[in-house]
């Protein structure tokens, strides 16, 4: 795309422009810093969401972001619709108009194992006559197809799959994916149309921190990346699109329209060298992860080794695709009335499987939320053996119209928990039964609750014995109080002999009852009292952490833990102040202010003071005295050196904070691979400094 030569000019450029011209001279010649401008963002756009290497820091970019919208406002007609500005559509559109592809798009056919594979490379052979087929082997991307449009180098239209024949424009939302170019040099190898497709995708951090966000709003997760990857294509709001920080991979050439008189060039001659020149035009291709090998025997080697690696991928894939690579040859081998036959899709060991649902327990969590946990008869799907499935709350258990006895569909993709995609409908014998929920807490029999505009059911009761239990779990657990010897399983058998009945109870165990228990030795023992007595002294914010006040989680635990001198200080203090306080809003205030509210919370505060637990902010436990002092740190995406932990403790050691999201009050993001979001957000953030790794590493060296 960019030789040498134009990237070391345009890097210049970029330096003369944020550099030695000042604003007010730039300004003076628009047409030319216009052009220098667009120029110098869509280097950098390409060198950020395609090659993931920016040349720019994001506050040049930023700043160059916003000379380019000045000077077009000002000028208003020099606005080109490929300007870097203009991928964000104004207005919303109801609806899509539904479009026809200028040809349709086929589905491929399956195989699952090599003799599929060898049996279709055996028909291939015998359709074209020769000895030996060359193929292009590249991933399956598990996402949600579109079809896209360039005329005479503009993106002139991107549209879904919707049944192969007609899709939907989806153009405006196309528009937001920062790796689609909005224009492409075709022309320069003389052709004037062209109709390429490719997949869009959600890669897996980036989908793991929009569901982390939606189960701390308290909205039931998406299911999978590739269901977040076609709702967030069809969204209204383009500039919701946006923020999804979605992907694609452009994998097929469906048509083109050389220019009159134009030979077509030796780059769309076979497919891989498509991919290739898509590369080369800005596109995000299988570049590196396709292959070119000659007959079934290393296609069968490639795709078995690809799939050991599936999991490594930043992003979900299905499967291979195998395609005859010369486009001469894929004409003569055609296509039958549904697929091409000059290409075949190789699937992955299946991660869905059918089960038959039993039955389905109501759990109660240590808040009293009530989760329903569907049991089915275990299966193995890609390599674990499911038996529970969280059903998250009644709103997903009627959306999918489950009954007992039914048939399910179950998929577990990648990192993802598992789920119920489906029951399976046409399967029943009228002998299924409706799903029942509950109407009193299962455990303790409390009439439960359902607080307006939440989808949960709460057990109101905060004595139900499976809270209490849960709360106990929490507060030994390795990120609160951290006693080691006390996991679970010892809790819940603990608390069921009567000899631990609540969070104070931890420190009163009685020793002699304990050893006369089978399988407790005096090492045992020794080691649990020596872990019991050592968490004493645990810094004030992990107490306040393992306390499980609702929406209080490590960051504003730390928060909350370096604001006050003595825990019990929080009795004074008004939600007004505590909304003061660094990130915390309305929500989480309203639920701190309600916890210190509660004359049984007090209490047993003071029991476990009483019993040596520091209830005390002693602030050099926590927060380091140093050159990060009053500066506040985010860390995004997967860190390649430093454990996440441990470069936040970094900077707490050096007196910085680390807050929860991306807000105004954030001074840096620290961006690790595959940032998604965050980072997205953090952008738009004129005040907040991106650092990568790197630069953070010699920010706290120095
Ligand atoms: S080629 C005419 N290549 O798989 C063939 N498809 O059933 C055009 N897919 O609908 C498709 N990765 O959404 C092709 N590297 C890849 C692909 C791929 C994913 C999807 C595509 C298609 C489905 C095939």
């Amino acid at each position: 795309m960019y030789t040498k030569e134009i990237e070391r000019t345009l890097a210049q450029l970029a330096k003369t422009l944020l550099g030695k011209l000042s604003k007010q001279q730039l300004l003076n010649n628009p047409e030319e810093t216009l052009e220098a401008l667009q120029r110098v963002i869509i280097y950098n756009d390409w060198r950020y969401y395609v090659q993931s290497d920016p040349v720019l820091s994001d506050f040049e970019y930023d700043q160059l972001f916003a000379w380019l919208k000045q000077l077009e406002q000002e000028n208003p007609h020099l606005v080109s619709p490929d300007s870097p500005t203009q991928r964000v559509a104004l207005g919303l559109s109801k609806s899509f108009p539904t479009v026809q592809h200028l040809v349709p798009m086929l589905s491929l056919d399956n195989s699952y194992n090599s003799d599929d594979l060898v049996d279709w490379d055996r028909k291939a052979r015998e359709l074209t006559g020769l000895t030996d087929i060359e193929y292009c082997i590249e991933p399956k991307f598990d996402g949600a197809s579109i079809s896209l449009i360039y005329e005479n180098d503009r993106l002139v239209r991107g549209a879904t799959r919707g049944d192969g024949v007609a899709g939907e424009d989806i153009t405006v939302n196309i528009r937001q994916i920062r790796n689609i170019p909005l224009s492409a040099n075709f022309s320069a190898y003389g052709i004037q149309s062209i109709e390429i497709r490719g997949e869009v995708l959600i890669n897996k951090n980036t989908f793991k921190a929009y569901n982390d966000q939606r189960t701390a709003d308290n909205l039931p997760p998406l299911a999978n990346p590739r269901n977040a990857a076609s709702g967030s294509l069809r969204m209204v709001d383009p500039r919701e699109v946006a923020k999804r920080g979605l992907e694609a991979f452009l994998y097929h050439m469906s048509y083109h329209v050389m220019d009159k008189g134009k030979e077509e060039p030796k780059e769309i001659q076979t497919h891989s060298n498509t991919l290739d020149l898509l590369s080369h035009l800005g596109f995000r291709s299988p570049g590196k992860e396709k292959k070119v090998v000659k007959g079934i025997d290393a296609v069968i080697d490639y795709v078995l080794k690809f799939e050991e690696e599936r999991d490594n991928l930043p992003y979900e894939i299905d499967g291979m695709v195998i395609k005859v690579n010369d486009y001469a040859l894929q004409d003569k081998l055609g296509m039958t009335t549904h697929h091409p036959r000059w290409a075949i899709a190789y699937k992955f060991k299946a991660r869905q499987a059918t089960s038959k649902l039993r039955k389905v327990e109501f759990q109660v969590g240590r808040t009293g939320s009530i989760t329903p946990v569907a049991k089915i008869d275990p299966v193995p799907i890609g390599g674990v053996t499911v038996g529970s499935i969280s059903l998250f709350n009644e709103d997903v258990v009627k959306e999918k119209d489950l009954k007992i006895g039914d048939t399910v569909l179950v998929e577990r993709a990648g990192d993802v928990i598992p789920y119920i995609v489906k029951s399976v409908a046409d399967l029943r014998d009228g002998s299924e039964q409706d799903i029942i929920f509950p109407k009193n807490c299962p455990v303790c029999n409390s009439k439960l609750e359902k607080p307006e505009g939440e989808s949960v059911w709460r057990c109101p009761n905060i004595n139900c014995e499976a809270q209490v239990i849960e709360r106990m779990i929490h507060f030994v657990s390795k990120d609160a109080m951290d006693i080691r010897s006390l996991g679970e399983s010892n809790v819940r058998k603990f608390y069921t002999l009567g000899l631990m009945k609540d969070i104070p109870g931890i420190y009163e165990l009685d020793f002699t009852e304990l050893a006369k228990l089978e399988g407790f030795g005096k090492k045992s023992l020794d080691n649990l009292q020596s872990a019991i007595e050592q968490s004493k002294t645990q810094p004030l914010h992990r107490l306040i952490f393992g306390l499980g006040i609702r929406y209080v989680g490590e960051t504003t635990a730390k928060t909350l833990a370096n604001a006050i001198h003595h825990l019990l200080d929080y009795t004074n203090w008004t939600a007004e102040q505590l909304l003061e306080l660094e990130d915390i809003g309305p929500k989480v205030a309203g639920s701190i202010t309600q916890f210190f509210a509660n004359a049984d919370n007090i209490a047993v505060l003071k029991k476990l003071e009483s019993l040596g637990v520091t209830l005390v902010n002693n602030k050099s436990s926590q927060s380091g005295s140093g050159s990060l002092e009053g500066q506040s740190f985010l860390f995004t995406g997967t860190l390649a050196k430093l454990k996440r932990s441990d470069a936040e403790e970094m900077v707490e050691q050096q007196g910085g904070k680390i807050l929860s999201g991306v807000s105004s009050k954030l001074n840096y993001l620290v961006v690790g691979e595959d940032a998604g979001s965050k980072l997205e957000k953090a952008k738009k953030i004129n005040t907040i400094r991106i650092l990568t790794e790197d630069e953070f590493i010699k920010m706290i060296e120095s």
